[in-house]
């Protein structure tokens, strides 16, 4: 299950966000090319070595990472409340991304759907398939602060040495949804999850993503409340009338959380499946830039096939545009919006500086 990822130097060139010659990003890895190997493959291990070299750093082992000065990941809570606008799509692409970057990345997928789960090569279609959801633990009736002990059985390790981990779901998170309408706070679960478990993720993940189910659910409620945190949710706009309807009530939604609990979650807002020839595009891009300018993200995400040939099982087992196409321009954008959500959401690793 666990796959290995490497990629070439133009991908690893345009990942490492420096302005670098492939012989120089080469030294700063500091490894040699395989006998034997035409061209360097890079892995994320080498792009958190080139990362740590270009700080002056030592390159930490993964033990020591796990030991040094433990800070809470970044938390990214993606949230929509229109459906199909490409949550799961830039989600786990942008999670990917900064994976292949060589972040430790966790992605705790919300969804009953369990898109970011077959996005990710997890199979949950099965009648038997068995999977520990994120809802085994939002609906736990702990008093106590003890961390959750079957919490590290839960996770699926998706990318070798630990850069991308997963938490899938699957349909059965439904009934926890439907559960959690009758729990007490249920709207504080996701943070007091969070909180009780901050030693074990600090210690893993440098940048925590969850991709929330279309719509206003419990659940998704409840991350959107922990996304207090990172002081915003992501959320994903298609340049198209409803979808800015569906944007006015998720900035309402918003606002009453913050009323109602005293917490302060904005929106970065990116704007996906852009087309400049729609002339509905072009006047819904006027809207946005003048009702939502400050929230927007500065890359936009183009209409780009390659995200419908994701999963598709007839071509190839499912896993992100990133990963199979890191070339296209779909990608180029992920990347991009990746490179600026490391800057606003503030991610970094132990020892290293936020970027500015
Ligand atoms: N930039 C894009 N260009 C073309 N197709 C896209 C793009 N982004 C997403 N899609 C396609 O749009 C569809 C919906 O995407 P996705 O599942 O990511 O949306 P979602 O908001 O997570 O949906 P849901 O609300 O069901 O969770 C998918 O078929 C996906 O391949
Ligand atoms: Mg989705």
């Amino acid at each position: 299950m666990t796959r290995a990822v490497e990629f070439k130097t133009s991908v690893a060139t345009a990942l490492s966000g420096m302005e670098i010659t492939p012989k120089k990003l080469q030294e700063l890895v500091g490894r040699e090319k395989p006998a034997g190997q035409h061209h360097m493959r890079y892995t994320p291990a080498d792009m958190m070595a080139a990362r740590y070299h270009a700080a002056g750093l030592k390159v930490p082992s993964m033990e020591e990472l796990q030991t040094a000065d433990v800070r809470f990941p970044a938390l990214v809570v993606t949230r929509m409340t229109k459906g199909g606008v490409g949550k799961t799509s830039l989600c786990v692409n942008i999670a990917s991304t900064m994976a292949m970057m060589g972040y430790r990345v966790l992605v705790i997928d919300a969804d009953p759907q369990a898109s970011a789960s077959n996005l990710l090569g997890v199979e949950t279609a099965s009648y038997d398939s068995h999977i520990t959801h994120i809802g085994n633990f939002l609906t736990k009736p702990k008093a106590d602060k003890e961390p959750d002990s079957d919490l590290p059985d839960a996770i699926e390790h998706i990318y070798g040495g630990g850069f991308l981990d997963l938490i899938p779901s699957d349909i059965t998170l439904a009934e926890s949804d439907a559960s959690m309408v009758t729990l007490m706070a249920s709207h504080a679960r996701a943070h007091l999850f969070l909180n009780r478990n901050a030693t074990f993720l600090s210690r893993h993940y440098d940048v925590i993503f969850i991709d929330t189910a279309p719509g206003t659910t419990p659940i998704g409620l409840a991350f959107t409340y922990a996304a207090k945190e990172a002081g915003k949710v992501l959320t994903v706009v298609e340049p198209e009338g409803s979808c800015l309807r569906a944007l006015d009530s998720l900035a309402s939604n918003l606002a009453e959380i913050n009323t109602v609990t005293g917490a302060e979650v904005g929106m970065e807002v990116v704007i996906n499946k852009y087309h400049p020839s729609l002339k509905h595009v072009r006047e819904s891009m006027g809207f946005l830039y003048s009702k939502y300018g400050a929230m927007l993200n500065d890359s936009i995400v183009p209409q780009f096939t390659g995200f419908a040939r994701q999963l598709n099982p007839g071509n190839r087992d499912a896993a992100p545009l990133v990963e199979v196409e890191p070339s296209s321009v779909g990608a180029a954008a992920i990347f991009d919006v990746a490179k600026s959500l490391i800057r606003s959401f503030g991610i970094t690793q132990p020892g290293l500086p936020a970027s500015e």
